[in-house]
């Protein structure tokens, strides 16, 4: 199988936990690396629970870099009350055996985008955009050198989720998300038009715990954290998972319905800032980016419950050199 080269710059974090147990259990990506960024906690903890959520998935061929530990301009803002002081919910961290990689991650993107052919690795955004400007502006010829890149992010017709007209991880950070925007990255932003409609609904978890797998322990421990938690902050009974979405694309395009567009964020004002201003009126054939307007629920978590069942099944393609008990070393 070819397997799609996938880079996913998170910071864990209930959500994007269930995103990560999604690429971990999907044999479709090579996945290069995991780059934490702080966002919903601090990256010291964003990165630790990265490692932590490799080795329940069995995948610690996998390198975790450790990012960006505040946003570009503005002061570090978490989430801690929907993720939990330590980002993973209920879930008790515990320090992992394989540590991170050397190396800042925002070296680490530049290189592995940088090392491969052009439009050849996809890169999923699940956290504020930091590392992603960052990179840009050390390396611009990135930008026509990454192939999609993936965003969870961004706030229209369903309004904000931090505040009335904006979404975290834009936000968060919102001029990382604006230099971003602005470089001609093939931008596909999964804001909360679509991820409003990905929701882990009781059978949706039940389903998952019925697996029985680490994988599907984790992914449903946290969604459980979010139904409860959700539930006392927003009167939710099945909150939005929103990290999922933008691997799920990925994975099968068809689950979502994109319109092109061209994509601008609030800087300026406190009110509006981290509004992602989506404007379609546009030449599709000249649009910059495009924005997802619906989401296949049923499908996202049909992926999900696929993926945790799956053993683990380290990237093929990175140990292309066979291991000296496998007849190599010659
Ligand atoms: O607004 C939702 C986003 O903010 C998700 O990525 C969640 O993990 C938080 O970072
Ligand atoms: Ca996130």
């Amino acid at each position: 199988m070819n397997q799609q080269p996938l880079i996913i710059d998170c910071d864990p974090g209930v959500d994007d936990a269930v995103a990560l147990m999604l690429a971990f259990g999907s044999d479709a990506f090579e996945l290069l690396a995991i780059t934490a960024v702080g966002g919903n906690v601090p990256v010291v903890k964003t990165a630790r629970n990265a490692r932590i959520l490799r080795q329940i998935a069995g995948r610690e061929e996998v390198p975790v870099f450790m990012g960006a530990d505040r946003p570009l301009r503005r002061e570090p803002a978490g989430a801690g009350e929907f993720h939990g002081a330590e980002g993973l919910g209920d879930m008790t961290p515990f320090e992992p055996g394989a540590p991170c990689a050397n190396g800042h991650a925002v070296d680490a993107i530049i290189d592995l985008v940088m090392g491969r052919p052009a439009k050849s690795v996809a890169l999923a955004v699940l956290g504020p955009l930091t590392n992603l400007a960052l990179a840009l502006r050390k390396e611009p010829a990135l930008a026509d050198r990454l192939g999609p890149v993936a965003v969870m992010g961004g706030a229209r017709s369903e309004g904000g989720n931090i505040t009335a007209s904006a979404e975290f991880n834009i936000w968060a950070d919102p001029e990382a998300a604006a230099e971003v925007l602005a470089t001609g990255c093939d931008v596909v932003m999964f804001g909360l038009d679509a991820t409003h409609q990905v929701r882990a609904a009781g059978a949706r978890i039940a389903a998952l715990e019925a697996l029985g797998t680490p994988s599907a322990d984790a992914a449903a421990s946290m969604m459980r954290f979010s139904q409860r938690v959700e539930k006392e902050i927003v009167g939710w009974d099945a909150p939005p998972v929103h990290d999922p979405c933008p691997v799920a694309w990925l994975l099968k395009p068809a689950l979502f319905e994109l319109q092109p567009c061209r994509i601008e964020v609030e800087t300026h004002s406190e009110l509006t800032r981290g509004h992602t201003a989506v404007e379609f009126r546009v030449d599709p054939a000249m649009a910059p980016h495009r924005w997802a307007v619906s989401a296949d629920a049923d499908g996202v978590f049909a992926l999900i419950g696929e993926a945790c069942l799956r053993p683990a099944a380290p990237s093929t393609t990175l140990r292309a050199v066979p291991l000296p008990h496998e007849g190599g070393g010659k």
